[in-house]
């Protein structure tokens, strides 16, 4: 397997309207991210991925860009993000912006033009369709509920929009909007940037033939997701994304890719095929849900988890290349949902970092998961600013009349806003994100969660994430190393070893809030010194492996001898 760069990197996602704020307004800012380059130094990332900073109305927190060369106001200035580039690069942090290119913003010039006549040279630019009678072109629900489809009284015809109204997804059907794009990444990239988060990007060939979507239980509208996802064009446009742009530059590439499998994975990302590096797959986002997908609030099981994860280890392990991630901009927080955010709290997220990073990819730590900040509970809708869980609410309490309490609750859990809550700098006022008023309520635990407090503390989370980052650099067998997947069928331990050559890493995760024994007969008779614990007090090397004691929320990592 050939060695790269980001291969051996450790990604840090900055979403910047929650970073921090230097300027009073309750925003976060770019010269607000400057300020804290040197506490990213010191945990010892190598790559910012930045989510949009670009020009944006901010219906979706700038996943809706009106302008994709110009600087949300709020945000600051090109020369803010010219310093921050430099800054980040004198430092030895490479910075990967955010491509969101499925869609605009409907503010757009492109967009503006496009909808302005039938024969605008932009009509093209978006895809737009006679609707059925009085009905919309397709039944297709919105990732922001409601239909995929507005109508546009100017010209009579309804546009696409797969998120909200105000973001229409653009025709790469049409050779001149690959070329408008390509155009600005290389844009970008002759700026000195290091690569691209690329949003959503398994989304931008459609099915041409623009088929109803099956309607599924408890359901207003159809579920057009394999009409527009991984569509029958799209290895086409990311090879020739890749030969026109991306393959003249030495950077980074990872896909966002809802309802891609392993093998599709496989296909994104294997060497030979000149399209991503890596990409971000949902399956291990998507357990626990149901007929309502996330809002559906099912238990979750180890099992399951264990079996998405490993079959895209096995599958990516010689061709391709894994993103591992817990936590990003629209999950909920991982310690309040696979760890225990109360007595455990800072055990489980160790435990989960261990769990993440010991296995092969390239792992990705989203704002504040490295002090173990957890979901919020805000008593009222009116408190929260996300527009799918607004949207979500509106729907099911008054369309289904569902119950405000409970859907709230649904909130709670697997709200977007639990990731959207300001970064909690100190003890102080808003938790030191900014003198303002806070654009969103930060998390009240801030006087006890905070990087002050985790820095300040050798056994915090924040200096668990700064020695995993450590002993990935040191360690080959922690970059490349083949993963195997031990005690499968356990609901209780997530157990794996990591094999380069005559080196191995065996990885022991309790899940649970009891003790546990890991029973690894294949063991017998090798003996393990410790490589990693965040087990507190005294730690034993094992004679025999055979037989290992975990606490509660304990990992071990072993080298076996
Ligand atoms: C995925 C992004 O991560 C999410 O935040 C956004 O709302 C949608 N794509 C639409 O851009």
């Amino acid at each position: 397997m050939a060695k790269q760069w980001w291969k051996e990197s450790v990604v840090y996602q900055i979403y910047p309207r929650s970073f921090n704020d230097s300027n009073g307004d309750g925003i976060g800012d770019i010269p607000g991210i400057i300020e804290k380059l040197d506490y990213l130094k010191e945990l010892g990332i190598d790559v910012i991925w930045l989510s949009p900073v670009y020009d944006s109305p901010n219906d979706d927190n700038g996943y809706d860009i009106r302008d994709y060369q110009a600087i949300m106001d709020e945000f600051g200035t090109m020369e803010d993000f010219d310093t921050l580039l430099e800054e980040a690069h004198n430092r030895g942090i490479k910075i990967v912006m955010d491509l969101v290119v499925n869609h605009t913003s409907d503010e757009h010039a492109w967009f503006v033009e496009s909808k302005s006549s039938k024969d605008n040279p932009k009509r093209d630019y978006y895809i737009w369709k006679e609707g059925k009678g009085d009905q919309p072109p397709t039944n297709w629900e919105s990732a922001f509920s409601g239909s995929t489809w507005k109508y546009d009284e100017t010209t009579g015809e309804y546009f696409l929009h797969i998120f909200s109204k105000k973001q229409p997804d653009l025709n790469w059907e049409n050779e001149d909007v690959r070329k408008d794009v390509y155009d600005m990444m290389k844009w970008w990239l002759d700026k000195g940037i290091d690569g691209f988060r690329m949003d959503v990007i398994n989304f931008i060939s459609k099915d041409p033939r623009f088929p109803d979507g099956e309607v599924h239980p408890g359901k207003q509208y159809g579920d057009g997701g394999k009409y527009f996802m991984n569509g029958p064009r799209i290895h086409e446009f990311l090879h020739e994304m890749n030969q026109e742009v991306l393959s003249k530059y030495d950077v980074m590439t990872v896909g966002e890719m809802p309802g891609a499998t392993p093998d599709e994975g496989k296909l994104y990302t294997a060497d030979d095929r000149e399209e991503l590096n890596m990409v971000f797959h949902f399956e291990h986002m998507d357990i626990g849900g149901g007929e309502l997908g996330k809002w559906t609030l099912n238990p979750w099981k180890l099992t399951e988890l264990k079996s998405i994860l490993s079959k895209w280890q096995y599958a990516l392990e010689e061709k391709g290349w894994n993103s591992l991630y817990w936590n990003n901009h629209d999950q909920p927080r991982v310690v309040s949902r696979f760890g225990n955010d109360a007595e455990y709290r800072k055990k489980s997220a160790k435990m989960l970092a261990t769990c993440l990073h010991m296995m092969k990819g390239t792992p990705y730590i989203y704002q504040g998961e490295e002090i173990g900040m957890t979901n919020v509970a805000f008593d009222r809708i009116e408190d929260y600013e996300d527009l799918e869980s607004l949207n979500m609410y509106e729907e099911r309490v008054n369309d289904f009349g569902e119950d405000p309490g409970s859907v709230l609750e649904r909130i709670h859990h697997r709200g977007r806003d639990n990731a959207r809550t300001p970064f909690q700098w100190n003890a102080g006022k808003n938790g030191g994100f900014t003198d303002g008023t806070p654009w969103l309520a930060v998390n009240p635990n801030y006087t006890e969660i905070n990087a002050e407090e985790a820095v300040n503390d050798p056994d915090s989370v924040f200096h668990f994430y700064k020695k995993l980052i450590e002993l990935r650099k040191s360690n080959e067998v922690v970059v490349y190393g083949r993963y195997d997947l031990l005690l499968e069928d356990s609901e209780a331990i997530y157990a794996y070893t990591r094999t380069l050559d005559s080196d191995q890493l065996l990885v022991l995760c309790n899940f649970t809030g009891e003790k546990q024994t890991a029973q690894l007969e294949d063991f017998a008779g090798k003996s393990g010194s410790v490589f990693l614990t965040n087990r507190e007090g005294d730690v034993v090397d094992a004679e025999d492996l055979k037989e290992v004691e975990l606490e509660p929320y304990e990992a071990i990592v072993f080298t076996v001898k």
